[in-house]
């Protein structure tokens, strides 16, 4: 048979195709149906000042960078649904791929059923086997009541997912809606918690059930507004103006954090500049040499970093103690520092709690943590014992004992007692320990300290009250001189040097070069130290 004899052939065994027949009679017009979908969604969303789930992707990520994945997964598209109520991808932030997804309030409010549950577990899945960020964008109503069990159990998945990924990528939620019920504890397992002003509520059990259950009247806003979880209960960790800021934020954030565990975090290109210098060597006209006087640490960060660029974290939360991201000569850092301004700066339940979050962030993630220390102690008072300054200060000794990360302290002007220890001192495991000449370090201030060690000397002095008094200022004075003092914790190798406070900046950086290449194996048998959670 030659080549003309078998067109012959094969043209008669195929059918005849007439004009009208469909190519395929079950084609979907894909684009159509998103682009129905896309419509519908704008129409629930913008009247409430709310973008759709693919707007809020793509004003996120860099432009034209999202791939989405399983699209229409999970919808029964012929009944008019155009996919499960999440979109799931991944794009690029500044120019670093993440993992991406965001719910969609336009299906069944955003409600997470079992479609939306497997295609956020399968996102996640691949963030861990890429080793990239995940951004989680919330907005819905929680799990789908109609759909029974199935979402209670996707819900599980999902938590199981995330714990696993943590410690190894980042995990970002940007809360743009309502996050009710189990929900919330989405969130609550990632590393950082977005959320802005208007229309961003997390609540366990909301307003209406609240009523029905306890007869309590309360607002949206009281039990689970941004307001209430940045300056009270701690969830979250930035409260944006808007949809726009509170991405802006999770931007900048993601400057400072390397993509996976094993990755260095990211390192700029610094050109020395005369303004960070000249900054640096004035800082100390930013603290007060009267140890008690209030100053506000946020200036002196600023005037120790780069360009004076301090993304803080919780910034309303937890006051007495600042947390967040900075660079030194182009190396990303984290910052612990305490807050005189704020109730003195003294360690409480909450800060505790903060700075050992983050302390245990950056030390999963190898980003050195600098510690600035200007610390009277852990609060006094039956209010803080009853609170659990015992079990929850216990979290931040945890962190910093347990931490490989490189660790640099400088104390600025004091640390006494249980707050030395644990902000960053040598004995719990820091690297490289420096303090201002006139820093002072002890177990207690001097008055205490006669009060209790020279109690004999001075009842001796009386009974004249006045010669009591008298005898009890000389030794203090005596002892802060003796005793309070940095030259001591040089001599027991606690500190590493006395430094001028216009040295602090260059002190940071050369510790960091010095540590650039720190073992942070572990090594032993055990599964996991069991801390005070
Ligand atoms: C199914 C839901 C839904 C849900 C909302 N919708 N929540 N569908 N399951 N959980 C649907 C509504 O029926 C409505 O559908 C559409 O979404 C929009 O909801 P609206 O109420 O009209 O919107 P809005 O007034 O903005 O109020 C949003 C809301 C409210 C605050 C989220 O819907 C709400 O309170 N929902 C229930 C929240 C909740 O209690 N969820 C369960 C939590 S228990 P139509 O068709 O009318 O447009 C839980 C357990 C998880 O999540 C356990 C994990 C461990």
């Amino acid at each position: 048979m030659g080549i003309s004899d078998l067109r012959t052939f094969v043209s008669r065994a195929l059918p005849k195709r007439t004009k009208t027949q469909p190519v395929n009679p079950h084609r979907i017009d894909y684009a159509q149906v998103a682009e129905a979908a896309e419509e519908k969604a704008k129409k629930v969303q913008h009247p409430k000042g709310k973008y759709t789930a693919r707007e809020r992707i793509n004003m996120l990520l860099d432009d034209g960078s999202f791939v989405e994945i399983g699209q229409f997964a999970g919808g029964k598209i012929a009944d008019g649904f155009s996919g499960a109520g999440v979109a799931t991808g991944f794009g690029e932030i500044n120019g670093r791929q993440v993992a991406v997804y965001s719910q969609d309030f336009s299906i069944r409010g955003g409600s997470l059923g079992q479609a939306e549950g497997v295609k956020i577990c399968k996102l996640i899945q691949r963030a861990i086997q890429l080793r990239i960020p995940v951004i989680s964008i919330l907005d819905s109503g929680g799990a789908r009541i109609q759909e029974g069990v199935a979402p209670l159990a996707e819900y599980g998945r999902i938590f199981r997912q995330i714990c696993e990924a943590s410690g190894l990528i980042p995990q970002i939620a940007l809360v743009l809606g309502p996050t009710a019920g189990g929900a919330v504890y989405t969130p609550a397992l990632n590393d950082f918690v977005v959320m802005t002003k208007q229309n961003s509520h997390m609540f366990v059990t909301g307003p209406d059930v609240v009523q029905a259950v306890t007869g309590e009247q309360v607002t949206a806003d009281d039990l689970g507004g941004a307001e209430l979880h940045n300056t009270q209960s701690g969830v979250a960790h930035y409260m944006g103006e808007d949809e726009e800021d509170a991405m802006d934020y999770v931007r900048s954030l993601l400057n400072y954090l390397p993509s996976h565990c094993n990755e260095l975090p990211p390192h700029y290109d610094y050109t020395p500049s005369p303004d960070d210098e000249q900054a640096a060597a004035d800082v100390a006209n930013l603290v007060p040499s009267e140890s008690r006087m209030p100053y506000d640490m946020v200036e002196v960060i600023q005037a120790l970093v780069d360009h004076g660029e301090f993304v803080e974290v919780q910034e309303y939360w937890a006051q007495s103690i600042v947390i967040g991201f900075a660079c030194i000569h182009g190396k990303t850092v984290g910052i612990i520092a305490d807050q005189p301004s704020h109730n003195a700066g003294t360690l409480d339940v909450d800060a505790s709690e903060k700075a050992a979050r983050f302390v245990r962030f950056l030390d999963a993630f190898g980003i050195p943590i600098v510690t600035l220390v200007d610390v009277p102690g852990y609060r006094p008072g039956a209010e803080q014992e009853a609170a659990g300054i015992i079990r929850r200060g216990a979290k931040l000794i945890y962190s910093y004992a347990n931490a490989t990360a490189p660790m640099i302290t400088i104390i600025l002007r004091k640390a006494y007692g249980g707050a030395y220890i644990v902000m960053g001192s040598k004995g719990i495991g820091a690297d490289f320990n420096y303090a201002w000449p006139d820093a002072e370090i002890a177990v207690m201030g001097a008055e205490g300290a006669v009060n209790i060690i020279n109690r004999r000397d001075i009842k001796a002095a009386g009974p004249d009250e006045k010669a009591m008094l008298a005898k009890r200022d000389e030794l203090a004075a005596d002892y802060q001189v003796k005793n309070i003092n940095p030259n001591l914790s040089v001599e027991k190798g606690e500190l590493d040097g006395v430094i001028e406070p216009g040295h602090t900046r260059q002190a940071i950086a050369e510790a960091l070069e010095v540590l650039r290449n720190k073992d942070r194996s572990h090594h032993g048998p055990k599964r996991h130290v069991n801390g005070p959670l």
